[in-house]
Protein backbone atom coordinates (compact mmCIF):
# COMPACT_ATOMS: atom_id res chain seq x y z
CA UNK A 1 0.00 0.00 0.00
CA UNK A 2 1.80 3.29 -1.34
CA UNK A 3 0.70 6.34 1.26
CA UNK A 4 1.11 9.82 0.63
CA UNK A 5 0.25 13.26 2.91
CA UNK A 6 -1.61 15.56 1.31
CA UNK A 7 -2.71 19.20 2.19
CA UNK A 8 -5.39 19.82 -0.39
CA UNK A 9 -8.93 21.37 1.50
CA UNK A 10 -10.92 18.20 1.57
CA UNK A 11 -13.77 19.59 -0.98
CA UNK A 12 -10.79 19.86 -3.86
CA UNK A 13 -9.83 16.14 -3.23
CA UNK A 14 -10.43 13.96 -6.08
CA UNK A 15 -10.62 10.30 -4.98
CA UNK A 16 -12.79 7.06 -5.46
CA UNK A 17 -13.41 7.56 -1.45
CA UNK A 18 -13.42 9.81 0.58
CA UNK A 19 -13.12 8.80 3.88
CA UNK A 20 -13.39 11.06 6.81
CA UNK A 21 -13.40 10.26 10.36
CA UNK A 22 -15.76 12.17 12.93
CA UNK A 23 -16.94 12.77 16.55
CA UNK A 24 -20.41 12.41 17.85
CA UNK A 25 -22.64 15.11 17.31
CA UNK A 26 -20.43 16.99 14.83
CA UNK A 27 -21.29 18.95 12.13
CA UNK A 28 -20.25 17.77 8.02
CA UNK A 29 -16.83 18.11 7.66
CA UNK A 30 -17.23 19.33 4.56
CA UNK A 31 -20.17 21.30 2.55
CA UNK A 32 -21.55 17.98 0.28
CA UNK A 33 -25.63 18.53 0.00
CA UNK A 34 -25.85 15.11 0.57
CA UNK A 35 -23.35 14.47 3.85
CA UNK A 36 -25.35 17.75 5.73
CA UNK A 37 -28.43 16.14 4.80
CA UNK A 38 -27.75 13.30 6.28
CA UNK A 39 -26.08 14.80 9.49
CA UNK A 40 -29.21 17.31 9.77
CA UNK A 41 -31.56 14.46 9.55
CA UNK A 42 -30.28 12.54 11.99
CA UNK A 43 -29.90 9.65 10.86
CA UNK A 44 -26.30 9.68 11.33
CA UNK A 45 -24.70 9.80 15.15
CA UNK A 46 -21.08 9.83 14.55
CA UNK A 47 -21.20 6.92 16.72
CA UNK A 48 -18.30 4.97 17.48
CA UNK A 49 -18.02 2.38 14.07
CA UNK A 50 -21.21 3.77 12.81
CA UNK A 51 -20.47 4.20 9.46
CA UNK A 52 -22.66 6.18 5.90
CA UNK A 53 -21.57 6.03 2.77
CA UNK A 54 -22.93 8.98 0.34
CA UNK A 55 -22.24 9.73 -3.29
CA UNK A 56 -20.44 13.14 -3.44
CA UNK A 57 -21.77 16.15 -5.19
CA UNK A 58 -18.34 17.45 -5.81
CA UNK A 59 -14.89 16.32 -6.45
CA UNK A 60 -14.63 12.90 -3.75
CA UNK A 61 -16.84 10.30 -5.58
CA UNK A 62 -17.81 8.50 -2.54
CA UNK A 63 -17.62 10.10 1.03
CA UNK A 64 -17.39 7.72 3.83
CA UNK A 65 -18.11 9.18 7.36
CA UNK A 66 -16.40 6.78 10.09
CA UNK A 67 -17.81 7.22 13.65
CA UNK A 68 -15.42 7.36 16.94
CA UNK A 69 -17.84 8.78 19.47
CA UNK A 70 -17.70 11.42 21.66
CA UNK A 71 -15.22 13.84 21.51
CA UNK A 72 -14.07 13.06 25.16
CA UNK A 73 -13.39 9.77 24.35
CA UNK A 74 -11.38 9.39 21.45
CA UNK A 75 -7.83 7.41 21.74
CA UNK A 76 -5.30 6.83 19.18
CA UNK A 77 -6.95 3.23 19.42
CA UNK A 78 -10.25 4.73 18.36
CA UNK A 79 -8.59 6.19 15.39
CA UNK A 80 -6.63 3.73 14.47
CA UNK A 81 -9.77 1.53 14.01
CA UNK A 82 -12.02 4.05 12.39
CA UNK A 83 -8.57 3.92 9.66
CA UNK A 84 -9.36 0.39 10.04
CA UNK A 85 -12.97 -0.06 9.45
CA UNK A 86 -12.57 3.14 6.26
CA UNK A 87 -10.20 0.68 4.51
CA UNK A 88 -12.21 -2.50 4.96
CA UNK A 89 -15.31 -0.90 3.33
CA UNK A 90 -12.92 0.55 0.80
CA UNK A 91 -12.10 -3.19 0.02
CA UNK A 92 -15.41 -4.25 -0.05
CA UNK A 93 -16.61 -1.40 -2.33
CA UNK A 94 -13.24 -2.35 -4.70
CA UNK A 95 -11.61 1.06 -5.15
CA UNK A 96 -8.14 0.91 -5.77
CA UNK A 97 -7.12 3.76 -3.83
CA UNK A 98 -8.66 5.95 -0.64
CA UNK A 99 -8.41 9.64 1.14
CA UNK A 100 -8.94 9.95 4.79
CA UNK A 101 -8.91 12.63 6.79
CA UNK A 102 -9.51 12.83 10.75
CA UNK A 103 -11.74 16.01 11.48
CA UNK A 104 -10.25 18.35 13.85
CA UNK A 105 -12.32 17.57 16.69
CA UNK A 106 -12.12 14.08 16.22
CA UNK A 107 -8.55 13.51 16.30
CA UNK A 108 -8.08 12.91 20.21
CA UNK A 109 -5.55 15.22 20.74
CA UNK A 110 -3.27 13.30 18.79
CA UNK A 111 -0.28 15.04 17.13
CA UNK A 112 -0.21 15.26 13.83
CA UNK A 113 2.80 12.31 13.45
CA UNK A 114 0.91 10.02 15.54
CA UNK A 115 -2.23 10.47 13.98
CA UNK A 116 -0.55 9.59 10.54
CA UNK A 117 1.43 6.58 12.11
CA UNK A 118 -1.48 5.15 13.71
CA UNK A 119 -3.94 5.92 10.48
CA UNK A 120 -1.42 3.80 8.47
CA UNK A 121 -1.49 1.28 10.64
CA UNK A 122 -5.11 1.33 10.61
CA UNK A 123 -5.90 0.67 6.95
CA UNK A 124 -2.86 -2.01 6.88
CA UNK A 125 -5.24 -4.10 9.19
CA UNK A 126 -8.43 -3.29 7.29
CA UNK A 127 -7.02 -3.65 3.69
CA UNK A 128 -5.93 -7.06 4.35
CA UNK A 129 -7.17 -10.36 2.42
CA UNK A 130 -5.51 -13.56 1.98
CA UNK A 131 -6.10 -15.18 -1.45
CA UNK A 132 -2.61 -16.51 -2.39
CA UNK A 133 -4.00 -20.02 -2.19
CA UNK A 134 -7.19 -19.61 -4.07
CA UNK A 135 -7.82 -19.45 -7.87
CA UNK A 136 -8.58 -15.94 -9.03
CA UNK A 137 -11.95 -15.20 -8.59
CA UNK A 138 -13.34 -13.68 -12.62
CA UNK A 139 -14.62 -10.38 -11.02
CA UNK A 140 -11.56 -9.68 -8.53
CA UNK A 141 -11.68 -6.93 -6.36
CA UNK A 142 -8.55 -4.90 -6.55
CA UNK A 143 -6.43 -4.43 -3.03
CA UNK A 144 -6.36 -1.04 -1.52
CA UNK A 145 -3.42 0.47 -3.35
CA UNK A 146 -3.03 3.85 -2.55
CA UNK A 147 -4.21 5.92 0.77
CA UNK A 148 -4.18 9.66 0.98
CA UNK A 149 -4.11 10.90 4.29
CA UNK A 150 -4.82 14.85 4.36
CA UNK A 151 -3.88 17.28 6.62
CA UNK A 152 -2.98 20.87 7.23
CA UNK A 153 -0.40 22.07 5.43
CA UNK A 154 1.13 23.23 8.72
CA UNK A 155 1.47 19.34 9.82
CA UNK A 156 2.61 18.02 7.05
CA UNK A 157 6.53 17.25 7.97
CA UNK A 158 5.01 16.29 11.31
CA UNK A 159 3.11 13.88 9.58
CA UNK A 160 5.67 12.57 6.91
CA UNK A 161 7.55 11.52 9.82
CA UNK A 162 4.89 9.52 11.10
CA UNK A 163 3.82 8.09 7.78
CA UNK A 164 7.86 6.80 7.68
CA UNK A 165 7.14 4.43 10.82
CA UNK A 166 3.34 3.76 9.63
CA UNK A 167 4.63 2.55 6.51
CA UNK A 168 7.62 0.72 8.28
CA UNK A 169 4.91 -0.81 10.22
CA UNK A 170 2.41 -1.53 7.59
CA UNK A 171 5.12 -3.49 5.94
CA UNK A 172 5.63 -5.58 9.22
CA UNK A 173 2.17 -6.42 10.22
CA UNK A 174 1.53 -7.79 6.57
CA UNK A 175 4.59 -10.07 6.36
CA UNK A 176 3.54 -11.39 9.87
CA UNK A 177 0.05 -11.71 8.67
CA UNK A 178 0.76 -13.41 6.05
CA UNK A 179 3.26 -15.70 7.26
CA UNK A 180 0.66 -16.46 10.19
CA UNK A 181 -2.14 -17.70 7.50
CA UNK A 182 0.27 -20.02 5.43
CA UNK A 183 -0.74 -23.45 6.32
CA UNK A 184 1.56 -26.12 7.91
CA UNK A 185 2.26 -27.76 4.98
CA UNK A 186 3.88 -24.78 3.73
CA UNK A 187 5.03 -23.23 6.62
CA UNK A 188 7.42 -25.52 8.23
CA UNK A 189 10.24 -25.02 10.21
CA UNK A 190 12.84 -25.01 7.84
CA UNK A 191 10.40 -22.66 5.46
CA UNK A 192 10.50 -20.20 8.89
CA UNK A 193 14.05 -20.02 9.11
CA UNK A 194 14.07 -19.58 5.16
CA UNK A 195 12.01 -16.36 6.03
CA UNK A 196 14.08 -15.29 8.43
CA UNK A 197 17.07 -15.49 6.13
CA UNK A 198 15.34 -13.30 3.10
CA UNK A 199 15.16 -10.71 5.93
CA UNK A 200 18.39 -10.43 6.76
CA UNK A 201 19.18 -10.60 3.19
CA UNK A 202 17.16 -7.62 2.30
CA UNK A 203 18.36 -5.72 5.01
CA UNK A 204 21.63 -6.36 5.97
CA UNK A 205 21.25 -7.99 9.44
CA UNK A 206 23.04 -11.70 10.44
CA UNK A 207 20.83 -14.46 10.51
CA UNK A 208 21.97 -18.02 11.88
CA UNK A 209 20.44 -21.01 11.53
CA UNK A 210 20.73 -24.01 13.76
CA UNK A 211 19.34 -27.77 11.81
CA UNK A 212 19.18 -30.49 13.96
CA UNK A 213 22.71 -31.78 14.41
CA UNK A 214 23.58 -27.99 15.44
CA UNK A 215 20.56 -27.99 17.69
CA UNK A 216 21.70 -31.40 19.15
CA UNK A 217 25.34 -30.33 19.49
CA UNK A 218 24.21 -26.84 21.48
CA UNK A 219 22.59 -29.39 23.85
CA UNK A 220 18.87 -28.14 23.42
CA UNK A 221 17.63 -31.25 24.80
CA UNK A 222 14.03 -30.00 25.55
CA UNK A 223 13.63 -28.45 21.82
CA UNK A 224 14.57 -31.67 20.43
CA UNK A 225 12.10 -33.22 22.58
CA UNK A 226 9.40 -31.82 20.73
CA UNK A 227 10.91 -32.49 17.41
CA UNK A 228 11.35 -36.20 17.39
CA UNK A 229 8.37 -36.99 16.65
CA UNK A 230 8.04 -35.42 13.35
CA UNK A 231 9.56 -36.22 10.11
CA UNK A 232 10.07 -32.44 9.67
CA UNK A 233 13.44 -31.25 11.22
CA UNK A 234 13.42 -28.58 13.85
CA UNK A 235 14.85 -25.04 13.35
CA UNK A 236 16.69 -22.73 16.25
CA UNK A 237 16.90 -19.20 14.24
CA UNK A 238 18.64 -16.17 16.00
CA UNK A 239 18.51 -13.01 13.88
CA UNK A 240 20.68 -9.74 14.92
CA UNK A 241 20.11 -6.45 14.57
CA UNK A 242 22.61 -4.05 15.01
CA UNK A 243 22.05 -0.07 15.07
CA UNK A 244 23.44 1.02 18.10
CA UNK A 245 25.42 0.29 21.07
CA UNK A 246 25.43 -1.66 24.40
CA UNK A 247 23.51 -4.67 25.30
CA UNK A 248 20.67 -6.05 23.06
CA UNK A 249 16.77 -6.61 23.38
CA UNK A 250 16.19 -10.51 23.06
CA UNK A 251 12.94 -10.73 21.40
CA UNK A 252 11.83 -14.73 21.69
CA UNK A 253 8.66 -16.20 19.87
CA UNK A 254 7.48 -19.59 19.85
CA UNK A 255 7.81 -21.22 16.46
CA UNK A 256 5.36 -24.08 16.39
CA UNK A 257 4.07 -24.73 12.87
CA UNK A 258 1.12 -27.27 13.93
CA UNK A 259 0.85 -28.55 17.29
CA UNK A 260 -1.57 -31.42 16.76
CA UNK A 261 -0.88 -31.99 20.89
CA UNK A 262 1.31 -34.90 20.23
CA UNK A 263 0.66 -38.10 22.30
CA UNK A 264 -1.72 -35.81 24.30
CA UNK A 265 -3.14 -35.33 21.29
CA UNK A 266 -5.82 -32.12 20.91
CA UNK A 267 -9.28 -32.97 19.85
CA UNK A 268 -10.11 -32.82 15.66
CA UNK A 269 -12.98 -29.48 16.24
CA UNK A 270 -11.00 -26.62 15.35
CA UNK A 271 -7.28 -28.37 15.02
CA UNK A 272 -6.76 -26.54 11.68
CA UNK A 273 -6.34 -23.35 13.54
CA UNK A 274 -3.09 -24.62 15.45
CA UNK A 275 -0.95 -23.49 12.45
CA UNK A 276 -1.11 -20.34 14.33
CA UNK A 277 0.97 -21.81 17.34
CA UNK A 278 3.89 -20.03 15.20
CA UNK A 279 2.39 -16.74 16.05
CA UNK A 280 4.90 -15.56 18.67
CA UNK A 281 7.75 -16.50 15.73
CA UNK A 282 6.12 -15.06 13.28
CA UNK A 283 5.20 -11.48 15.45
CA UNK A 284 9.54 -11.12 16.41
CA UNK A 285 10.16 -11.84 12.25
CA UNK A 286 7.62 -8.95 11.23
CA UNK A 287 9.48 -6.60 14.56
CA UNK A 288 12.58 -7.24 12.05
CA UNK A 289 11.06 -6.42 9.16
CA UNK A 290 10.23 -3.19 10.61
CA UNK A 291 13.39 -2.50 12.13
CA UNK A 292 15.45 -3.26 8.40
CA UNK A 293 13.23 -0.24 7.28
CA UNK A 294 13.70 2.03 10.45
CA UNK A 295 17.04 1.17 10.87
CA UNK A 296 16.86 2.76 15.10
CA UNK A 297 19.57 3.08 17.19
CA UNK A 298 19.27 -0.29 19.22
CA UNK A 299 20.96 -3.94 19.23
CA UNK A 300 18.43 -6.45 19.10
CA UNK A 301 18.60 -10.60 18.64
CA UNK A 302 15.37 -12.50 17.86
CA UNK A 303 15.42 -16.41 18.84
CA UNK A 304 13.28 -18.57 17.73
CA UNK A 305 12.85 -22.34 17.95
CA UNK A 306 10.98 -23.82 15.05
CA UNK A 307 9.39 -27.31 15.25
CA UNK A 308 6.08 -29.23 14.67
CA UNK A 309 4.27 -31.23 17.84
CA UNK A 310 3.14 -34.35 16.18
CA UNK A 311 2.27 -38.07 17.53
CA UNK A 312 4.07 -40.92 16.29
CA UNK A 313 6.42 -43.93 17.38
CA UNK A 314 9.12 -41.33 17.67
CA UNK A 315 7.47 -39.35 19.91
CA UNK A 316 7.88 -38.18 23.57
CA UNK A 317 5.25 -39.70 25.82
CA UNK A 318 4.25 -38.52 29.26
CA UNK A 319 6.31 -39.67 31.62
CA UNK A 320 9.57 -39.03 29.76
CA UNK A 321 12.05 -37.24 31.36
CA UNK A 322 14.46 -34.70 29.04
CA UNK A 323 17.35 -32.61 29.77
CA UNK A 324 17.37 -28.89 28.79
CA UNK A 325 20.23 -26.78 27.51
CA UNK A 326 20.16 -25.26 30.69
CA UNK A 327 21.08 -28.41 32.28
CA UNK A 328 18.09 -28.60 34.31
CA UNK A 329 15.78 -32.07 33.52
CA UNK A 330 11.97 -31.42 32.34
CA UNK A 331 9.27 -34.18 33.46
CA UNK A 332 7.13 -34.12 30.57
CA UNK A 333 3.69 -34.76 31.70
CA UNK A 334 1.29 -33.73 28.84
CA UNK A 335 3.38 -33.48 25.01
CA UNK A 336 1.06 -30.13 24.32
CA UNK A 337 3.01 -28.29 26.85
CA UNK A 338 5.10 -28.37 23.84
CA UNK A 339 5.61 -24.36 23.53
CA UNK A 340 7.37 -24.10 26.99
CA UNK A 341 10.05 -27.23 26.41
CA UNK A 342 11.08 -25.34 22.86
CA UNK A 343 10.99 -21.50 24.77
CA UNK A 344 12.84 -22.54 27.97
CA UNK A 345 15.75 -24.01 25.37
CA UNK A 346 15.68 -20.39 23.65
CA UNK A 347 15.59 -18.84 26.92
CA UNK A 348 18.96 -20.34 27.96
CA UNK A 349 20.87 -19.64 24.98
CA UNK A 350 19.76 -15.83 25.06
CA UNK A 351 22.45 -15.75 27.98
CA UNK A 352 25.43 -15.84 26.13
CA UNK A 353 23.86 -12.12 24.51
CA UNK A 354 23.65 -10.69 28.13
CA UNK A 355 20.45 -8.80 27.01
CA UNK A 356 19.29 -6.06 28.50
CA UNK A 357 15.85 -7.30 28.74
CA UNK A 358 14.51 -9.98 27.40
CA UNK A 359 10.86 -10.59 25.71
CA UNK A 360 9.32 -13.85 24.33
CA UNK A 361 5.96 -13.77 22.69
CA UNK A 362 4.00 -17.41 22.89
CA UNK A 363 0.19 -18.71 22.22
CA UNK A 364 1.29 -20.47 25.03
CA UNK A 365 -2.15 -21.82 27.03
CA UNK A 366 -5.79 -22.07 26.28
CA UNK A 367 -5.94 -21.09 30.21
CA UNK A 368 -4.84 -17.55 29.00
CA UNK A 369 -8.81 -17.41 26.58
CA UNK A 370 -10.82 -18.40 29.51
CA UNK A 371 -8.65 -15.53 31.89
CA UNK A 372 -9.09 -12.64 29.25
CA UNK A 373 -10.86 -13.77 26.42
CA UNK A 374 -9.34 -11.89 22.73
CA UNK A 375 -8.82 -8.82 24.18
CA UNK A 376 -5.79 -8.87 25.94
CA UNK A 377 -2.23 -10.15 26.51
CA UNK A 378 -1.50 -12.32 29.23
CA UNK A 379 1.60 -10.62 30.70
CA UNK A 380 3.76 -12.09 33.35
CA UNK A 381 7.48 -11.42 34.31
CA UNK A 382 9.94 -10.89 37.06
CA UNK A 383 10.74 -7.19 36.78
CA UNK A 384 8.33 -4.63 37.52
CA UNK A 385 9.91 -1.92 35.39
CA UNK A 386 9.98 -3.95 32.72
CA UNK A 387 6.91 -5.04 33.06
CA UNK A 388 5.24 -1.48 33.17
CA UNK A 389 7.18 -0.81 29.95
CA UNK A 390 5.89 -3.04 28.18
CA UNK A 391 2.47 -2.52 29.30
CA UNK A 392 2.85 1.06 28.14
CA UNK A 393 4.18 -0.24 24.31
CA UNK A 394 1.01 -2.54 24.48
CA UNK A 395 -1.11 0.17 25.18
CA UNK A 396 -0.18 2.64 22.66
CA UNK A 397 0.27 -0.25 19.71
CA UNK A 398 -3.41 -0.84 20.85
CA UNK A 399 -1.99 -4.22 21.72
CA UNK A 400 -2.88 -4.92 25.00
CA UNK A 401 -1.33 -6.44 28.33
CA UNK A 402 -2.85 -7.41 31.20
CA UNK A 403 -0.39 -8.60 34.08
CA UNK A 404 -0.99 -12.22 35.98
CA UNK A 405 0.57 -13.03 39.15
CA UNK A 406 3.97 -14.95 39.71
CA UNK A 407 4.04 -15.53 43.24
CA UNK A 408 6.12 -18.31 44.66
CA UNK A 409 2.97 -20.50 45.60
CA UNK A 410 2.16 -21.05 42.16
CA UNK A 411 5.89 -22.82 41.89
CA UNK A 412 4.62 -25.97 44.02
CA UNK A 413 2.01 -26.73 40.32
CA UNK A 414 5.77 -27.09 38.77
CA UNK A 415 6.93 -29.91 41.14
CA UNK A 416 7.79 -33.13 39.79
CA UNK A 417 8.45 -36.32 41.92
CA UNK A 418 11.46 -37.28 39.37
CA UNK A 419 12.62 -34.60 37.65
CA UNK A 420 13.82 -30.75 38.90
CA UNK A 421 10.59 -29.91 37.24
CA UNK A 422 7.24 -30.79 35.25
CA UNK A 423 6.09 -29.40 32.47
CA UNK A 424 2.35 -29.37 33.21
CA UNK A 425 0.76 -28.59 36.33
CA UNK A 426 -2.72 -29.29 35.58
CA UNK A 427 -5.85 -26.97 35.14
CA UNK A 428 -5.56 -24.53 37.54
CA UNK A 429 -3.31 -21.09 36.92
CA UNK A 430 -2.64 -22.33 33.84
CA UNK A 431 -1.58 -19.42 32.27
CA UNK A 432 0.47 -18.89 35.41
CA UNK A 433 2.22 -22.35 35.66
CA UNK A 434 3.32 -21.79 32.34
CA UNK A 435 5.36 -18.95 32.95
CA UNK A 436 6.34 -19.92 36.00
CA UNK A 437 7.97 -22.81 33.96
CA UNK A 438 9.74 -20.10 31.98
CA UNK A 439 10.96 -19.11 34.73
CA UNK A 440 12.89 -21.85 35.99
CA UNK A 441 15.25 -21.18 32.80
CA UNK A 442 15.35 -17.13 33.17
CA UNK A 443 19.01 -16.77 34.37
CA UNK A 444 19.72 -12.85 35.43
CA UNK A 445 18.10 -11.01 32.91
CA UNK A 446 14.95 -8.90 32.84
CA UNK A 447 12.16 -11.09 31.01
CA UNK A 448 8.63 -10.76 29.87
CA UNK A 449 6.25 -13.13 28.68
CA UNK A 450 3.66 -12.76 26.47
CA UNK A 451 1.08 -15.07 26.38
CA UNK A 452 -0.69 -14.42 22.97
CA UNK A 453 -3.04 -17.32 22.64
CA UNK A 454 -6.29 -15.42 22.78
CA UNK A 455 -5.13 -12.73 20.74
CA UNK A 456 -2.79 -13.99 17.73
CA UNK A 457 -5.91 -14.76 15.79
CA UNK A 458 -9.67 -14.61 15.95
CA UNK A 459 -12.59 -16.81 14.96
CA UNK A 460 -15.25 -14.09 13.94
CA UNK A 461 -14.80 -11.22 11.18
CA UNK A 462 -14.89 -7.61 13.56
CA UNK A 463 -15.68 -4.24 12.05
CA UNK A 464 -12.17 -3.28 10.72
CA UNK A 465 -11.04 -6.71 10.75
CA UNK A 466 -11.08 -9.93 9.17
CA UNK A 467 -11.20 -13.24 10.41
CA UNK A 468 -7.95 -14.77 11.14
CA UNK A 469 -4.50 -13.91 12.29
CA UNK A 470 -3.90 -10.49 13.27
CA UNK A 471 0.09 -10.23 13.97
CA UNK A 472 -0.13 -9.55 17.59
CA UNK A 473 3.02 -8.67 18.94
CA UNK A 474 4.41 -6.70 15.45
CA UNK A 475 3.27 -2.85 16.70
CA UNK A 476 3.81 -3.59 20.40
CA UNK A 477 8.01 -4.58 19.52
CA UNK A 478 8.07 -2.01 17.81
CA UNK A 479 6.88 0.57 20.16
CA UNK A 480 9.01 -0.78 22.61
CA UNK A 481 11.93 -0.91 20.55
CA UNK A 482 11.47 2.57 19.15
CA UNK A 483 11.23 4.32 22.83
CA UNK A 484 14.46 2.65 24.07
CA UNK A 485 15.99 3.95 20.75
CA UNK A 486 14.94 7.12 22.20
CA UNK A 487 13.58 7.44 18.44
N1 LIG B 1 -0.69 -24.06 21.46
C1 LIG B 1 -1.37 -24.42 22.64
C2 LIG B 1 -2.11 -23.25 23.29
C3 LIG B 1 -3.24 -22.63 22.51
C4 LIG B 1 -4.54 -22.94 22.83
C5 LIG B 1 -3.02 -21.70 21.53
C6 LIG B 1 -5.59 -22.35 22.16
C7 LIG B 1 -4.06 -21.10 20.85
C8 LIG B 1 -5.35 -21.42 21.18
C9 LIG B 1 -0.37 -24.97 23.67
O1 LIG B 1 0.71 -25.63 23.14
C10 LIG B 1 -1.12 -25.94 24.51
O2 LIG B 1 -1.57 -26.92 23.97
N2 LIG B 1 -1.22 -25.68 25.81
C11 LIG B 1 -1.88 -26.54 26.72
C12 LIG B 1 -1.07 -26.61 27.97
C13 LIG B 1 -1.54 -27.66 28.95
C14 LIG B 1 -1.39 -29.04 28.36
C15 LIG B 1 -0.74 -27.55 30.22
C16 LIG B 1 -3.27 -25.98 26.99
O3 LIG B 1 -3.42 -24.77 27.06
O4 LIG B 1 -4.20 -26.75 27.09
MN1 LIG C 1 0.26 -27.65 22.72
ZN1 LIG D 1 1.31 -25.05 21.26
Amino acid sequence: MKTLISTRPLANVETPLLAVVVGQGQPAPLKDAGLERAIASGDYKGKKDETLLVYGSGKAERILLVGVGKAGEITRSAIRRAAAIAAKRARGIGTKSIALAVAQEARGGLGAAELAQVVIEGAAQGGWQFTELKKPPEDPKPEVESLELVVDASEKNEAEAGRRIGDAIAAGYLFTRNLQMQPGNVCTPSYLAEQARKLGTAHGFAVTILDKAQIKKEGMGALLAVAQGSAEEPRFIVLEYQGGTGAPIALIGKGVTFDSGGISIKPALNMEDMKFDKSGATAVLGAFEVLGRLQPKINVVGLIPATENLPSGTAIKPGDVVKSHLGKTIEIINTDAEGRLILCDALSYARRFKPAAAIDAATLTGAVVIALGHHAIGMLGNDEALLAEVRDAGERAGERCWPLPLWDEYRELLKSDVADVKNSGGRSAGTIAGAWFLREFVDSFPWVHLDIAGTAYLEGEGAGHAKGPTAIGVRLFTEFLLKRAGA
